[in-house]
């Protein structure tokens, strides 16, 4: 038998504690179905998936967030460290400063930190637009070799460019200029919102098209009008607060998109399910929940550990990692 040296005090502990351990079955997470007959205490080998043609060890996603400012340099350098040890995939915030000069590279310049896991550049659909007025668009082909990326995020922000003070405006309809890119670049591309979620129809234009991945950056999270909102004038926050309640929540837009797969063909097979994901059981539930090809992404999640030292972010990560291989040895989703 193993020595059981600490089980004077561990017994102690339970009898000063079991009264506030007690649960209300009100606030029972009824999404799963829990089995403990069915499984050791192992390490799920189901975990592994790939993104394109890369392959990793946990189904996890570094949503895009930041760059081209003080702090984005220490926050990038800790997630791709991150990204490298536990095998996970990353987008970049806006690269837009680097469109303009090469004074903020460092902030992106985070390949030698992630190793070989998937790294992808990101720019917004009014960059996009402005890149074809001005006969530029090889530059976006131009950005992503010079971060060694595998390909490009393209964020569509509608309400975001219309909250900000300082938004753009875009004139096309993004789903003509993503088709665009698709026909002028050689460029793997995923296509996100920003915390506002998308329509079905919008999601099925872009399944219907051979993106890497769509990522939905669902509304329930970090909301980008609410947040620009906070930056606008008196006048503009009283008269537009409500918007930030438009969108669809992750749950809503996973049921659109499998069943869209039903109602036709898709080109796409890769959802990167995001925006108000919290922890790693809404991650696994709604990769059981999918039909595609699924990894779970997080920004502010990883953004409140990734500030500061790389210890850290470590331990939250694999704090994670380590729920999602018990999620995965004893829970089901109910259909
Ligand atoms: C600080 C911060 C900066 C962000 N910057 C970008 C960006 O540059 N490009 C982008 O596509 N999304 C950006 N996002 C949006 C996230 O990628 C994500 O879609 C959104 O925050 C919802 O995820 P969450 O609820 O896990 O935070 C940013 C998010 C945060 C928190």
């Amino acid at each position: 038998m193993k020595k059981d040296d600490s089980s004077e005090d561990r017994k102690k502990d339970h009898i000063d504690l079991a009264f506030q351990s007690a649960i209300h079955i009100d606030s029972l997470d009824s999404r799963f179905i829990y089995e403990p007959l069915l499984s050791g205490h192992t390490k799920s080998a189901s975990l592994k998936c790939n993104l394109a043609s890369q392959s990793m060890e946990h189904p996890i996603w570094v949503s895009s967030m930041t760059g081209g400012t003080d702090k984005a340099a220490t926050i990038n350098i800790n997630l791709a460290k991150a990204c490298q040890e536990f095998g996970l995939g990353m987008g970049l915030g806006s690269c837009r400063p680097l469109l303009e000069s090469d004074t903020r590279l460092d902030d992106f310049a985070v390949r030698k930190y992630i190793g070989e896991q998937p790294l992808y550049a990101n720019i917004g659909i009014a960059q996009i637009e402005e890149l074809y007025q001005l006969g530029k668009i090889q530059l976006l082909t131009e950005l992503v070799k010079k971060l060694e990326a595998n390909g490009l995020i393209i964020h569509v922000n509608p309400l975001q460019e219309w909250m900000q003070p300082e938004g753009d405006r875009y004139a096309s309809a993004p789903i003509d200029l993503i088709k665009k890119i698709l026909d002028d670049l050689d460029l793997p591309l995923i296509v996100k919102e920003v915390g506002q979620g998308m329509g079905k129809e919008s999601l099925r234009a872009l399944l219907e098209l051979p993106l890497v991945a769509v990522d939905f950056a669902a509304n329930g999270g970090t909301n980008f009008s609410k947040l620009e909102l906070l930056r606008a004038s008196e006048e503009k926050k009283m008269s537009f607060a409500k918007v930030a309640n438009l969108g669809h929540g992750a749950e809503e837009m996973l049921c659109w998109v499998n069943e869209i797969k039903e109602e036709q063909k898709v080109l796409c097979d890769t959802i990167i399910v995001s925006g108000g994901i919290k922890d790693f059981l809404d991650g696994y539930y709604f990769i059981k929940k999918s039909n595609f090809n699924t990894v779970y992404g997080q920004a502010s999640g990883f953004l409140k550990h990734a500030m500061g030292s790389y210890e850290d972010l470590h331990s939250y990560v694999q704090s994670q990692v380590e729920g999602l291989h018990m999620a995965a040895a004893f829970l089901k989703i109910k259909a």
